[in-house]
């Protein structure tokens, strides 16, 4: 076998192994994980949001051109948001800007995940898929009060 092959194996080896290692630090270690996907089965047609108790709350959101609704979510610091997020036309982004919540809303199917808001403040969800013209402008906030 060619020295190069050889190198070029090994250093693919190594590549492969950090990248195994990144993915152990970051589920066992920080608790990172990547968001859990319902197939659609009619689970919601029309976006809402509820209290479920004094501190859990659940936004059933629906992304299409250009625009997320709910557009406003606003609840009470220290609550927790189960999100349930879909989208009526083309794939869509939804990211919460400084809260490291980063979902895709798929036409066809339902991304879900869970977030704690401790500090108020107005945190800002934007779309970060092209998904046409109006893009950039396709935002909305969750507003968490003191
Ligand atoms: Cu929706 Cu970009």
């Amino acid at each position: 076998m060619n020295k190069y092959e050889i190198r070029v194996m090994a250093l693919t080896g190594i590549m492969l192994s950090f990248f195994l290692f990144a993915i152990l630090y970051n589920t066992f270690s920080r608790n990172i994980d990547v968001p859990t996907c319902i197939p659609y089965a009619g689970i919601y047609k029309k976006p809402h949001f509820k209290k479920l108790d004094f501190s859990t709350y659940e936004v059933y959101a629906v992304a299409h051109m250009w625009a997320f609704e709910p557009t406003d979510i606003s609840l009470p610091a220290g609550s927790s948001l189960d999100i349930y997020l879909t989208s009526s036309d083309v794939v869509h982004g939804f990211n919460i800007v400084k809260k490291g919540i980063n979902l895709m809303a798929v036409p066809g199917g339902i991304t879900k995940t869970s977030i704690t808001f401790t500090d108020p403040g107005v945190y800002r969800i934007v779309c970060h898929e092209y998904c046409g013209a109006g893009h950039q402008n396709m935002m909305g906030k969750i507003i968490v009060t003191p």
